[in-house]
């Protein structure tokens, strides 16, 4: 099966992502008081909202947010759980917001691997950027590189999750399927430490978290990696 671009595979994915592949409502709730923690709650954009697991949660820690996602289907999910604005907008067109007019910037739940194309996510970053007021920050969360399996045959398929595989199609470009859906298959970008300290480099600080919980970031384990980057 050819990979859908993200916004077709989410379409398609909508009505089962609850169910099948989104985090505990549970978990929402920790994040939402992480960040509140973390940094002044204010406004805060959560880009790729997705059914809008957090945005509830985030209103509960004391956050004005908002969600913006490409997919229609995961939006109209979305819709039923919260009362928080909500933009149906591509992030690869740009943030449809004004500059320096959000707080906090969060992408969650490995949105950003979906930026595959070249300079996408560079480009998304400026944008980001753009829009924080001075002193904002970005929180983004993915998987921590150590938990994509290794690749004994170039460019075999490899059970990354159960229900979840992988195949490596260039340099840090994987094709992802998801069994249960009949193989339905999408782009998505490796992201190591490297990665990340090359895209965030012009950043006036950057930590990176092994989760919301505390604890010491380990380049060579752990299961998901988080970056908060202020500008
Ligand atoms: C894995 S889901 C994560 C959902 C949510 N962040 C969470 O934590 O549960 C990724 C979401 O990002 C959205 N997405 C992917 N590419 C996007 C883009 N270019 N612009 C806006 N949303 C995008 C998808 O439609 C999907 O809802």
């Amino acid at each position: 099966m050819e990979p859908l671009d993200s916004r077709a595979f989410y379409d398609r994915v909508a009505g089962v992502y609850d169910q099948r592949y989104a985090y505990p409502p549970a978990l929402g709730l920790r994040q939402a008081l992480w960040l509140a923690q973390t940094f002044a709650p204010g406004t805060v954009l959560d880009l790729g909202c997705g059914t809008g697991r957090i945005l509830g949660p985030l209103a509960q820690a004391g956050f004005s947010p908002v969600g913006l996602d490409c997919s229609r289907a995961m939006l109209h999910r979305a819709h039923r759980k919260t009362a928080a604005r909500l933009v149906l907008a591509d992030a690869r067109q740009g943030l449809p917001f004004s500059g320096n007019s959000l707080d906090l910037v969060i992408s969650l739940h490995a949105t950003l691997i979906h930026f595959t194309g070249p300079q996408e996510l560079e480009n998304l970053l400026a944008e980001v950027r753009r829009v924080l007021a001075p002193g904002g920050a970005l929180v983004v969360e993915l998987p921590h590189p150590a938990t994509y399996p290794p690749e004994p045959v170039p460019g075999a398929w490899r059970e990354y999750q159960t229900g979840m595989r992988c195949r490596s199609v260039g340099p840090g470009l994987e094709e992802m399927s998801l069994v249960e859906e009949g193989g339905l298959c999408t782009l998505i970008r490796v992201l190591r430490v490297a990665d990340i300290k090359r895209l965030f480099s012009g950043w006036r600080r950057v930590e990176m978290h092994p989760g919301f919980r505390g604890g010491k970031f380990r380049p060579d384990r752990g299961e998901v990696m988080v970056v908060a980057a202020w500008v």
